[in-house]
């Protein structure tokens, strides 16, 4: 169904008016006409964009290759920077064998290789074809497939399963149309990670359907138990003993780790035949990464103590929120990313209505990023709480927030 707001100018691909606005568009929209607080500072507490500072090294690591300007960069990222994310995916996914040279690739984040991959990997001339989605879910899975000519199928992640997807919820039917399959662990907004049965029952169904899975982990290392890291899924591969990763691309990010949004560095890493396709792809959609950039990408991949302490400052600042909120609120911790997703008394558009004219606080209402699937929109009724500001400003937003579920 065409997007109702889309007006596409003649001639232009048809396929651009399935796509929906960004939730925060969404929530503007919701937002018009409503008067904030004016006796309290705003405090966003909607939007997933790290706000740690991003550590000196990295920022002096940017002028290591200033000389690089001079000359274009490779597609796939030199080899310095994919030498070191192997050795980071085997230190920190205990992954063996991993092959650099054909099994990695720098990308520009994890946006545009979420995107880029599914319009290199999609055969849009079947008709029927689908892209399984999480839902609620990160918009760019839906774009992405309907970009590509294909439609989403979601599976919804609701409280009776702890918001994990449910495989055996899709019918053969389904798996038999299905291409790709974005899996989002740890997940963004409820913070659940996939465990390795789940990946076990995944694979055996990529096996049998012939489907791409792209495993999207950009909050893979923000995670609150340091003794328990959240399972990858190269590291369920190859627990699992699927040597060479087969039709597995995982899509990993420096933006949450290193607090450097702004940078673009990530990666794909996975299957050889894939990567080499990809390769090929981003060849010509022209998405290689400066030589700056890989050079600040290389010291931020080869440094776990300022992660240990970016994870300590969100865990400190998900303490002190719950402590706050969750006597009138229930919370629970996330076993990783950096959102509260709560389960709202009122409905969650109206929720964030009036918490904004109440409090000056934004939360983004769950049904902004989820769609109607099987009857129902599972993010109706809850609220994504980004715990991106300072401890301050969370214990003031936990504050505003506390009074005003108390005065409903
Ligand atoms: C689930 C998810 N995937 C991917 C991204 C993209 O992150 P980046 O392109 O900065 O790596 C985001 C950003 O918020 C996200 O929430």
């Amino acid at each position: 169904m065409p997007c109702k707001d889309a007006k596409l100018p003649a001639g232009l691909n048809p396929k651009l008016q399935f796509l929906q606005p960004y939730p925060f568009e969404k929530l503007q929209r919701l937002f018009e006409g409503v008067a904030p607080n004016p006796r309290m500072k705003q405090i966003n507490l909607s939007v997933g964009e790290p706000k740690h500072p991003t550590p000196q090294f990295i920022r002096d690591a940017l002028g290591l290759d200033i000389n690089g300007l001079a000359s274009y960069p490779s597609a796939i990222g030199c080899d310095t920077l994919r030498w070191t994310i192997a050795d980071w995916l085997k230190r920190r996914h205990h992954i063996s064998e991993i092959n650099p040279a054909t099994q990695i690739i720098a990308t520009l984040g994890s946006r545009e290789a979420l995107f880029s991959l599914a319009q290199a990997v999609l055969d849009g001339s079947k008709h029927d074809g689908l892209v399984v989605c999480p839902n609620p879910f990160y918009q760019i899975y839906e774009g992405a497939a309907l970009l590509a000519g294909l439609r989403p199928y979601f599976i919804n992640t609701v409280p009776e399963t702890r918001f994990h997807l449910d495989w055996a919820s899709v019918p053969k039917d389904v798996w038999r149309r299905v291409q790709l399959v974005f899996t989002c662990s740890p997940s963004n907004p409820s913070g659940a990670v996939m465990t390795l049965d789940s990946w076990r029952e995944l694979f055996a169904l990529s096996d049998r359907y012939g489907f791409i899975i792209a495993a999207d982990e950009c909050y893979t290392e923000i995670y609150f138990d340091e003794e328990n890291p959240p399972l990858g899924a190269l590291d369920a591969a190859e627990k699992l003993a699927r040597t060479g990763f087969p039709r597995l691309v995982v899509l990993g990010s420096l933006s949450k780790r290193s607090n450097v949004p702004g940078l673009r560095s990530g990666f794909a890493a996975g299957d050889a035949s894939i990567i080499k396709e990809f390769t090929r792809y981003r060849t010509y959609h022209g998405s290689a990464m400066g030589g700056a950039i890989q050079a600040a990408s290389v010291a931020a991949w080869q440094d776990e103590v300022h992660v240990r302490e970016n994870r300590r400052l969100y865990s400190e600042k998900f303490d002190a929120f719950r402590d706050i909120v969750d006597p009138i609120l229930p919370l629970s911790k996330p076993t990783a990313s950096f959102y509260y997703w709560v389960a709202t008394p009122i409905d969650d558009k109206d929720f964030a209505v009036l918490l904004l004219q109440d409090t000056n606080a934004i939360v983004l209402p769950g049904s902004l990023l989820a769609r109607d699937a099987h009857s129902t929109n599972p993010g109706k009724n809850f609220v994504r709480i980004a715990l991106v500001p300072s401890i301050a400003e969370t214990v003031d937003a936990a504050q505003r927030i506390r009074r005003f579920v108390e005065n409903l």
